[in-house]
């Protein structure tokens, strides 16, 4: 049985000094709905300058906090960049990794995701290891084949580690207010949990696939309802921890 994962992605919003308030807001919310994080884990991940103060709240409260992004080096000349040992030391534990705006923005490929996935489980970092096709892609009937293109290296790379979870993000769902239906979705991620099953058997029981893409309280539930959805990566709706309590309440109820 896979435990469901609810993520919240603040990308480069909020501000520290509204954090507390927000993990405030949202234990409050998540206790009068009766939450237990033995039900379904909750996980914030947070901009870089609050990632110490993010932990230490979250652990208090019961949630986890990832990394948006690690860069696959543990140290060097890499100005600006920041590495797994500096996170590990803040007590971090988790990481997304090849997240579409860090391919389409930033240039990321599927070798250097590959790469990022691998260095973060050696480390003893967890990596939500995000994939996706374009509205272009879909059109024209190339999705499985995107999936698999942007999966494999990573499949290949990560072979010995079991410890990690995989995003289904259609790019043309993202911020857009356009969701996958639950059909479309649960395509795409049986299709993944078949390239996850032909890779090793155990990946395709044991790793939990999360949808994200236009996640909010009044569509979690269908989605949430498909047999090979584990959970949610939620972008603009976690930036509410009024509407992401709710998220990750009826999200549980499944
Ligand atoms: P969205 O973002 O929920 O705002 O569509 C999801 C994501 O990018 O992880």
């Amino acid at each position: 049985m896979r435990k469901p994962l609810i993520a919240g992605n603040w990308k480069m919003n909020l501000l520290y000094s509204k954090v507390p308030h927000y993990m405030e807001t949202l234990s409050v919310e998540l206790k009068k709905a009766n939450w237990s994080k033995q039900a379904v884990e909750v996980l914030l991940a947070a901009p870089f300058p609050f990632l110490g103060l993010s932990r230490e709240l979250g652990e208090k409260l019961g949630f986890f906090v990832a990394a948006q992004n690690i860069h696959e080096k543990a140290d060097g000349a890499y100005t600006g960049e920041v590495s797994i040992p500096m996170l590990k030391d803040l007590g971090i534990q988790w990481t997304l990794i090849g997240h579409s705006e860090r391919r389409q923005y930033f240039n990321e490929t599927d070798t250097q995701v590959a790469s990022k996935s691998k260095f973060a489980l050696q480390q003893g970092i967890r990596p939500i290891i995000c994939i996706g096709e374009t509205r272009a892609e879909r059109e024209s009937g190339k999705t499985n084949e995107v999936l698999e293109n942007q999966l494999l290296p990573v499949l290949e790379a990560v072979q010995g580690f079991d410890d990690f979870v995989l995003a289904y993000e259609p790019v043309w769902a993202i911020g857009t207010g356009l969701t996958a239906s639950d059909e479309q979705a649960q395509d795409a991620h049986a299709y993944i949990r078949a390239l996850l099953a032909k890779s090793n058997k155990a990946w395709g029981e044991k790793v939990r696939i999360l949808y994200g893409g236009s996640v909010k309280s009044t569509n979690i539930k269908g989605l949430m309802s498909q047999s090979d959805i584990d959970g949610a990566l939620v972008g603009g709706a976690s930036l509410d921890p009024l509407e992401f309590s709710r998220i990750v309440t009826y999200g549980s109820s499944h």
